[in-house]
């Protein structure tokens, strides 16, 4: 699963909450990446919980940047 803006407040819970059912791979993406304040112990916790995760940078608002994070996914749409 993607969670933009999973390195902050809330995309943490969300990480969290989801570790906590049972996710098996999360995928949290902002402009920090793994840079992103308190990252380290979040992703920590969440392998701790049995979760797979990868932490990415990417520009929600830049295409470019985004359809690397997720092999497998469609391509952004063309305009
Ligand atoms: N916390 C609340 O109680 C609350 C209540 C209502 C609404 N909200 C809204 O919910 C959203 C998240 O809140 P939060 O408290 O979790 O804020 P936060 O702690 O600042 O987290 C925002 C996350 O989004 C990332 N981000 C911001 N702009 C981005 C972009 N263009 N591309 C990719 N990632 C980006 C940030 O990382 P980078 O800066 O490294 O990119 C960070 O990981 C905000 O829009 C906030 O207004 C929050």
């Amino acid at each position: 699963m993607l969670i933009t803006g999973g390195t902050g407040a809330i995309g943490g819970h969300v990480a969290r909450w989801l570790a906590g059912r049972g996710a098996e791979r999360l995928v949290l993406t902002s402009r920090s990446g793994a840079f992103a304040a308190g990252v380290a112990a979040l992703a920590a916790g969440l392998a701790a919980a049995g979760t797979t995760v990868q932490v990415l940078v990417a520009t929600s608002a830049d295409a470019p940047t985004s359809p690397g994070c997720c092999p497998g996914s469609p391509p952004p749409a063309r305009r």
